[in-house]
């Protein structure tokens, strides 16, 4: 099978939604101290550059749940990494880089709700609601997109094109037939 990638939102578009998600979420919590709750591995570039157009006390935390196997969902959420520290009473955002079935989210959110927060929200850079099977909206939702598999700007497809400044969609292409 060979995959190709086609250019979905370029660099400059995905400063102008980074840019847009950090001024809504600096007027929200104003003089308020933000926990991140960052979703590893494919949150971590859109993290890294909201966070620094955050003007609130910002506190980093990781959470790394399993879901996904390739380009399948496999329906089972499982936690390989949870946060050092209590978030009881604190105001946490979670930090997605795309809400697809919203599994991953929804027990994620399952988890810091068990915490006893203070608030917690969703902050997710892509959005493709049409693979929805859990009723769940993002607080803050930087792109909608229609059901392709992206990568570049931190996801990835089995680790690979994570380093790609650009998102693109990822397409298998249909084996060349072969001369008669
Ligand atoms: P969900 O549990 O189905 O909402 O999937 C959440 C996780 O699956 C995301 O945080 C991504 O890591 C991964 N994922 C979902 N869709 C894509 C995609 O189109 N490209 C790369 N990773 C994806
Ligand atoms: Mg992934």
């Amino acid at each position: 099978m060979h995959l190709s990638v086609k250019p979905l939102v370029s660099a400059s578009a995905i400063r102008r939604i980074v840019s847009h998600l950090a001024h809504v979420i600096n007027c929200e919590y104003e003089g308020r101290e933000l926990h991140l709750l960052v979703v590893l591995k494919g949150s971590v570039i859109f993290a890294a550059d909201l966070m620094r157009q955050l003007d609130m006390d910002v506190r980093l935390n990781f959470i790394r749940a399993r879901s996904y196997d390739g380009r399948t969902s496999t329906g089972s959420v499982e936690f390989t990494l949870l946060p050092e520290s209590s978030l009881q009473g604190k105001h946490v955002l979670v930090v997605e880089d795309i809400l697809d079935t919203g599994r991953t989210c929804a027990a994620i959110l399952k988890w810091v709700r068990a915490q006893s927060p203070a608030s917690v929200a969703v902050c997710t850079l892509l959005d493709k609601p049409e693979r929805r099977v859990k009723r769940l909206k993002a607080d803050y939702a930087g792109l909608v997109i229609p059901d392709h598999f992206v990568v570049g700007y931190g996801l990835d497809y089995n680790e690979r094109y994570r380093r790609l400044p650009e998102i693109y969609a990822l397409e298998c292409d249909p084996p060349k037939s072969s001369p008669a």
